[in-house]
């Protein structure tokens, strides 16, 4: 801990899935320009290497591993290469999830419609994509004696939305997760070790990008349905995640486990009346 300043992330490590997505990227190249070091986890070698270039081309410090979130045997693996090149990382966060189309209600369908695979899919992408990391590399954060999870949640947690049940549900699981998990890590590993997770509002993403907008870039009526519940009245921007993300990585938050933060520009403070 830095006595004179508890948000200094120098030197940190920080192991990333999903760090090549849209709000991935952003929180990854804000995490490298504070001085942490980023260990970028992704499917693609290509993104992933692509964006460890443009962390080390900005002066910063970055490596590249690839597995699928949901591929524990693979993540295993990864965590041993970390192991032997790292020894240890402070900071690990689960970015890597998102919505899949075919797990998506259509208008004219009901519950009876839902794709029983996609669902899965969706469930095991978010949910046991977060589960399968943080039991591949906890190791690695104990070894470090202190350390911090973040896991992404969203708003479809507390608020479940119509047609994204798979979704709703499985960022559900994350919140009770990331509370179960808080309680887990401090009472049997100590007070240094936390768990807490974002909850960001509405971020204009390809995942979404259809259902709130049309294709000349004007709201869909769940697009307009989505602003008008929410206070600040747009979208969020992948940099309005950025403050909580420093300082829930950081030592200032260091009494901070189980939360879940919402960046939400208001949508889950209001009732809409
Ligand atoms: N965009 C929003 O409005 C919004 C709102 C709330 C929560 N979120 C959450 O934020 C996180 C990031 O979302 P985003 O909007 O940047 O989406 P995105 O699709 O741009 O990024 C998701 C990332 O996860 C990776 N990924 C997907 N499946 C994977 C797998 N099986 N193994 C490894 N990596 C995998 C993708 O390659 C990508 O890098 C997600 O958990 C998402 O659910 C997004």
């Amino acid at each position: 801990m830095n006595p004179t300043n508890p948000f200094d992330l120098s030197g940190r490590k920080v192991l990333f899935s999903g760090a090549t997505g849209v709000l991935g990227t952003s929180m990854a190249l804000y995490l490298a320009q504070q001085g942490a070091e980023l260990l970028l986890l992704g499917r693609s070698p290509q993104k992933v290497n692509a964006l460890r270039d443009q962390i080390l081309a900005q002066g910063g410090k970055a490596w590249g591993y690839y597995a699928d979130v949901t591929d524990e045997k693979s993540l295993e693996k990864v965590a041993q290469l970390v192991s032997a090149q790292h020894e240890s990382i402070a900071i690990l966060i689960n970015a890597a999830g998102g919505n899949m189309p075919g797990a998506v209600i259509r208008p004219e369908q009901t519950f009876l419609d839902l794709d029983t695979e996609a669902l899965k899919q969706v469930v095991d992408l978010n949910y046991l994509g977060t589960v399968f990391p943080i039991k591949a590399f906890l190791p690695l954060l104990l070894k470090n004696n202190s350390g911090t999870i973040l896991n992404i949640s969203s708003m479809a947690a507390s608020r479940p939305m119509t047609r994204v049940m798979g979704y709703a549900s499985s960022k559900a699981a994350i919140d009770n997760l990331t509370k179960w998990l808080a309680v887990e890590l401090a009472t049997k590993y100590g007070p240094s070790f936390r768990v807490n997770a974002l909850a960001p509002g509405f971020f204009l993403t390809e995942q979404n990008r259809t259902l709130l907008t049309e294709i000349d870039g004007s709201l869909t009526q769940r697009g307009n349905q989505i602003i008008s519940h929410t206070p600040m009245n747009r979208f969020g921007q992948p940099e309005d995640l950025l403050g909580a993300l420093h300082w829930l990585c950081s030592d200032a938050s260091s009494f901070v486990t189980g939360s879940v933060v919402a960046v939400d520009g208001g949508f889950s403070a209001y009732a809409g009346v």
